[in-house]
Parts: structure tokens; C-alpha cells; sequence
């Protein structure tokens, strides 16, 4: 006999296995929404009245007993155990302890499968909306640093060889731009995770006379869904966000790999301050970079997240199966994952790190990535660029058997080489001309980085796309 402590009617005769129970339970995770869960109950006890499907003072008294809920919840006095099963059961159960039988016509009109996906779309947006404002915060902290060293060199790396000299403040406005698309993407996801799936009913609608539009424009959605079957099992929003975290997380753990070799002896370009570095148990002289560490480390489980949930929805026969219960800790844990990474390495990148200026200084002083700029040098002077290419190969090669730079030959010695080399071949091969030159649309040239911060900025004050 359903003694009203659980969701399903009367046609059950026995109670479930205490261990069947605790396995199909969610509560123990999607409490998570519960005031998600109460503001779509209560939207929909308004609608319900609205359309006279109860009467107004029945659409009150639910709506006071589920603020009641709410207040009960944030005060921390409704901790529902494993036997409510579910969230949405939780609520209802405690409406009808409350607020007596009306409790029980909240489900009217509406089913716990279109419920909870209007509660994790309800939670997802405003998720998004927050990490997008962290996006915003990581990029201005990357802008900030890249005001500042716009003609700090570091060296730049192909193969994580040294390649060419470029300003710092280049290439943090790459992952200002990653940020950027980051941040873009997540606006045009919000909009697919912003439609209203409530009121699609079990699968098929229902035989009431709801107003979707109504419940949805309560819930400022900025629309319905159109197809009851899309409405309760599409969960295509979730694999969105989960795609764009896993970018997210890409990017962070690009930049992480990053900081994590810099911070080495091998490269010491920048040093981490003991506000965000920890020691070793063992080891007295170290200081380890552990926050960027557990962001590259963090990065698998977000792209794991992804990865389940594309693997829950591929075999889905229409409409609603529980296996889509599996999709809510996959979202929480991307959202939390993301949340944190992003903070951390916002403050990381604040206030935990500082650029060794001296050390980069040298290490664009003493290398061969000026190479290019002496073969774009013949090159500007006539000689087809693969001939100069050639011919600086075989400078290198003499250089480095002499143990000298490129800095350190002779004009003799160069003019040796090719007769087009002039005095003005040192102010060519200079790391900071080196940089300054490359002045293409989107280059390192000193120009284009102050016109890309320039735009970065604007684009900062952009809120709202
Ligand atoms: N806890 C369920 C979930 O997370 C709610 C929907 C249950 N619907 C059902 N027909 N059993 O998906």
C-alpha cells in the first residue's frame, strides 16, 4: 500500500529493497536544484491557476507552502534522506505535510520528466552566466599582464624550440582570444539551454488545458520547446556546455603546461609566489607549482563528463529513460570543475606568479631565433628567400661551430658570406627590431600588440552578447 512515501501509486504492493532504493535514489546529488525545482513548481501552481485548471486560492497556498520549502532549505532544516528518492518527490512530499491535500494537485499537468529537465536548464544558465563572468575576470587579468609587458621578449617556440622572439604581451592575448571564444560560445549555448521544456508533460503533452507560454515567460525562458518528445529528452544543451568546458579546460591547461615549465629551473621565466605554490614534504628547496598542476590534472575528468554523457544519449530510444538521471552529476561536476579551475587561475595569474624580466631579457639575447629576420634581410634585398635561407644555414652552422651568436660575427664576416650584408645587419637582428618588424596584421610588431590590446578592451566592455 503507497503510504505516501513514495512517487509511484498504488499499484506497488511491496516497498523497494533498501539497496534497489539507495541505487536508484538521486537525491544524494540533485538536491543540488532544489531551488531551481521549487521555482518551476511555483511558476507552475501559478499557471495552473492562471488557467483555472485549481482554483487561485488552491494556487496560493501552493505557492506559500513551496516558499516555505525554500526558506526551510536555506536555513538548512530540510534535509530529505533516501527514501524521497528524487528532489521533485522530496518537494511534493513536504508540500502535502505542510499544506495538506492541495500539495498533492501540484503534479498535476505535469510530469517529473519534464520537470527536471526545466530545473537543470533552470541551473545551467545561471551557471553559465557566472562562468561567463569569470571569463571576463580571467581576461582581464590577462590583459592587465599584457599591458605591462608589451616589450617584455620571451622567446617563441615551435616544437618547443625556440623559434622567434615575441612579446609577452603577444602571447598572453592568445589566451586572452581562447577566453574570448570561450566566452562566446557559452552566450550562444545559453540561448539553446534557455527553452522551456515544461508542460511537454511525461513524453506526449497532456490533456489539460496548460499555457506553456505562460510558465515559460515566468521563468524568463526565451522559448518552448516545440516537439513533447524533444522537450523531455533533449539533453543536447548539456553536451554543449560539457564541450565548451572542455575547451575551457584546454585552454587553461595549455597555459598551465605553460606556467608549470616556466616556473622550472630549466627556463625560470617566472617565479611563483608563496601565496599560491606549496612545498615539499621531503624536499626543503622546493616550491612547487601545484595549482596549475591540478588544473592540466582537473582537465580529464571535465573531458570525461563530456564523454559520458554522449555515451548516455547515443542508444536512447525516445523519450525519457532513466538513464539520463546519469546526466546531473556529470553537469554539476564540469560546472564546479570549471568554476574553481577558473578562479584558481585567476588568482594564480593575479598575484601568484611574477614574469623573471631579467631571465627573459638573456634568453632572447642568447639564441638563434634572429635567424629568420637575416634571411628576410637578403631577402628584402632581392635575394630570392630560399637561396638566403639557405645561405643563413650555413651561418648557423659556422657560428655555432665558432661558439658565437649571431650578434657576435664580424661585419667581415658577414660581408664574407654575402656581399648585400651592411652595417644596419645588428639593428636587423636586434631581438627588440626583431619583434617590432614583424608588423602584420595580428603579428607580434610592438604596433599591432597596442592595437590588439586596444580592441581587447573594447571587447572587455561587451557584457552582454
Ligand atoms: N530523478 C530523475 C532524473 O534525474 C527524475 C525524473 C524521473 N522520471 C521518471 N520517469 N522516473 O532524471
Amino acid at each position: 500500500m503507497n503510504q505516501g512515501n513514495q512517487t509511484w501509486s498504488d499499484r506497488f504492493e511491496s516497498a523497494l529493497h533498501p539497496a534497489i532504493a539507495r541505487f536508484n535514489a538521486s537525491i544524494g546529488f540533485d538536491i543540488e536544484l532544489i531551488e531551481y525545482d521549487i521555482t518551476g513548481s511555483i511558476a507552475h501552481a501559478k499557471m495552473l491557476a492562471h488557467t483555472g485548471i485549481i482554483s487561485k486560492e488552491e494556487g496560493q497556498q501552493l505557492i506559500t507552502g513551496l516558499e516555505q520549502i525554500r526558506l526551510e532549505h536555506q536555513e538548512g532544516r530540510f534535509n530529505p534522506g533516501i527514501d524521497a528518492e528524487d528532489v521533485h518527490f522530496a518537494v511534493e512530499r513536504r508540500l502535502t505535510q505542510l499544506m495538506g491535500d492541495v500539495g498533492k494537485k501540484l503534479h498535476t499537468a505535469r510530469s517529473r520528466n519534464d520537470q527536471i529537465n526545466t530545473d537543470i536548464r533552470l541551473y545551467l544558465r545561471d551557471q553559465i552566466q557566472g562562468i561567463r563572468i569569470q571569463l571576463r575576470e580571467w581576461q582581464g587579468v590577462l590583459l592587465k599582464h599584457a599591458e605591462t609587458h608589451i616589450e617584455t621578449l620571451i622567446p617563441g617556440y615551435t616544437h618547443l624550440q625556440r623559434a622567434q622572439p615575441v612579446s609577452l604581451a603577444h602571447h598572453l592575448l592568445a589566451y586572452f582570444h581562447m577566453a574570448q571564444r570561450d566566452w562566446e560560445r557559452l552566450g550562444e549555448i545559453y540561448h539553446r539551454t534557455n527553452v522551456s521544456p515544461l508542460g511537454s508533460g511525461a513524453l506526449a503533452g497532456t490533456t489539460f488545458p496548460i499555457d506553456r507560454h505562460y510558465t515559460a515567460a515566468e521563468l524568463k525562458f526565451g522559448g518552448v520547446y516545440a516537439n513533447s518528445l524533444d522537450g523531455v529528452s533533449d539533453r543536447d544543451f548539456a553536451i554543449e556546455f560539457l564541450c565548451a568546458a572542455s575547451l575551457i579546460m584546454v585552454h587553461l591547461s595549455r597555459l598551465s603546461e605553460e606556467m608549470i615549465l616556466w616556473g622550472s629551473q630549466e627556463f625560470s621565466f617566472i617565479q611563483f609566489q608563496d601565496s599560491c605554490s606549496t612545498g615539499s614534504s621531503i624536499m626543503p628547496q622546493k616550491k612547487n607549482p601545484d595549482i596549475p598542476e591540478l588544473v592540466r590534472g582537473k582537465t580529464g575528468r571535465v573531458f570525461g563528463h563530456l564523454q559520458a554523457l554522449l555515451t548516455i544519449m547515443k542508444g536512447l530510444p525516445l523519450a525519457y529513460n532513466k538513464d539520463l538521471q546519469e546526466d546531473k552529476e556529470a553537469i554539476f561536476d564540469g560546472v564546479k570543475t570549471i568554476q574553481g579551475c577558473l578562479e584558481a587561475m585567476t588568482i594564480l595569474l593575479r598575484e601568484g606568479i611574477e614574469f623573471r624580466t631579467e631571465r627573459l631579457e638573456a634568453a632572447v639575447n642568447e639564441d638563434f631565433s634572429n635567424a629568420t629576420d637575416v634571411a628576410d634581410y637578403l631577402a628584402a634585398k632581392g635575394v630570392p628567400f630560399r637561396e638566403a635561407y639557405n645561405l643563413v644555414g650555413k651561418v648557423v652552422k659556422t657560428s655555432l661551430a665558432a661558439g658565437k651568436l649571431l650578434k657576435d660575427l664580424t661585419l667581415e664576416e658577414w660581408q664574407g658570406l654575402h656581399p648585400q650584408f651592411e652595417a644596419d645587419i645588428y639593428e636587423a637582428i636586434a631581438p627588440r627590431q626583431v619583434v617590432a618588424a614583424r608588423n602584420s596584421y595580428g603579428g607580434t610588431g610592438f604596433e599591432q600588440v597596442r592595437s590588439a590590446i586596444k580592441s581587447a578592451k573594447e571587447q572587455l566592455l561587451d557584457t552582454k552578447s
